[in-house]
């Protein structure tokens, strides 16, 4: 059995500083399962001081006040139940922005950069492009494509009420509100008719449902299940995509869908056999996976 480094209170006498707090939350949170405890702790920590991570830096030997004190115990203690830091602080970092989180949507993750990066790609040239981001959540795709293309106008649908509110929420803080049209819809179903999209993306629920309880507890136990869950083989909300998506595209537009590794052949096969879609490929995130898959709409 692995010893666990401990750390032990300061004496009563010693002050609760900046050091001993990081140095006691980091030892709490590795038997808690967390795989960054310092990480964690010191996001935790910044939070409850409202300070940047650098800071703690130069002010380790600083006393924390009662307030702090009580607000990083409450951290603490919801971490060591594995709720996500991202909930905990209501933020997390995308494509260089900050985006509100709250547990109504999905933190956005490194590989659905590769999205963003794949829709500027499919857009770059254009001089009006229309997008469609199909499954917003956070609304962080359509914003970040939205910071890094002035030309672009967006849609960014999603299914759930209170995802909206929080991409609402999210394209205020970026100020793309004006490119940004959010809206509530399954799908395409509050898409006008006639409406035509240059590309056509999104990042939808894409896990076998049989397999979200596998998962680590931070997603299982505290990420949304309709931000998780395709579907017995994963691909329920995908196959619906790819059927409806050519009715609502420019000829020769493109669809770019974020998936996981190993449904890459699945999903070229159903792309192959469609008939709709030429040009088909896979796109590779920055880990080198499979990650995204790319079609142009037959004209
Ligand atoms: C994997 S999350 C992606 C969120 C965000 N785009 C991101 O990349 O972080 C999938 C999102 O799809 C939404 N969703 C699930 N079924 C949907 C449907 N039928 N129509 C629209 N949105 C749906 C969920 O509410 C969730 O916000």
């Amino acid at each position: 059995m692995t010893q666990q480094p401990v750390v032990s209170p300061p004496p009563a006498d010693e002050p609760w500083t900046v050091r001993r707090v990081l140095e006691w939350t980091t030892s709490h949170l590795k038997k808690h399962g967390s795989d960054t405890p310092r990480l964690d702790a010191e996001i935790l920590l910044a939070h409850a001081r409202g300070c940047q991570r650098i800071q703690l830096y130069t002010q380790f030997d600083e006393p924390l006040s009662d307030a702090v004190r009580a607000q990083m115990r409450e951290l603490v203690q919801r971490r060591s139940k594995r709720e996500p830091v991202a909930y905990l602080v209501g933020q997390r970092e995308f494509f260089s922005l900050s985006f509100r989180v709250t547990r109504d949507v999905l933190i956005p993750r490194p590989d659905t950069e590769t999205l963003v990066m794949e829709i500027l790609d499919g857009v770059k040239g254009l001089s009006a492009p229309k997008v469609l981001d199909l499954c917003t959540g956070s609304g962080c795709v359509a914003i970040s494509v939205a910071k890094n293309n002035k030309a672009t106008q967006l849609t960014a649908v999603d299914l759930s009420a209170e995802a909206i509110a929080i991409a609402h929420e999210n394209a205020d803080r970026h100020h793309v509100t004006d490119r940004v049209e959010i809206r509530e819809s399954d799908l395409f179903a509050a898409i006008p008719v006639g409406s035509k999209f240059d590309v056509i993306a999104g990042n939808p629920p894409y896990i076998p449902s049989a397999e979200i309880e596998q998962l680590d507890a931070e997603v299982s136990q505290h990420e949304p299940r309709m931000a998780l869950d395709g579907g017995a083989d994963g691909l329920t909300v995908i196959r619906r995509i790819i059927d409806a998506a050519p009715t609502f595209a420019v000829p020769n537009g493109l669809l770019l869908l974020e998936f996981t590794p190993e449904q890459a052949g699945t999903l070229e096969t159903l792309l192959t056999d469609h008939g709709g879609y030429d040009e088909i490929s896979i796109r590779k995130d920055l880990a080198h996976r499979p990650r995204v898959l790319r079609a142009r709409f037959r004209s």
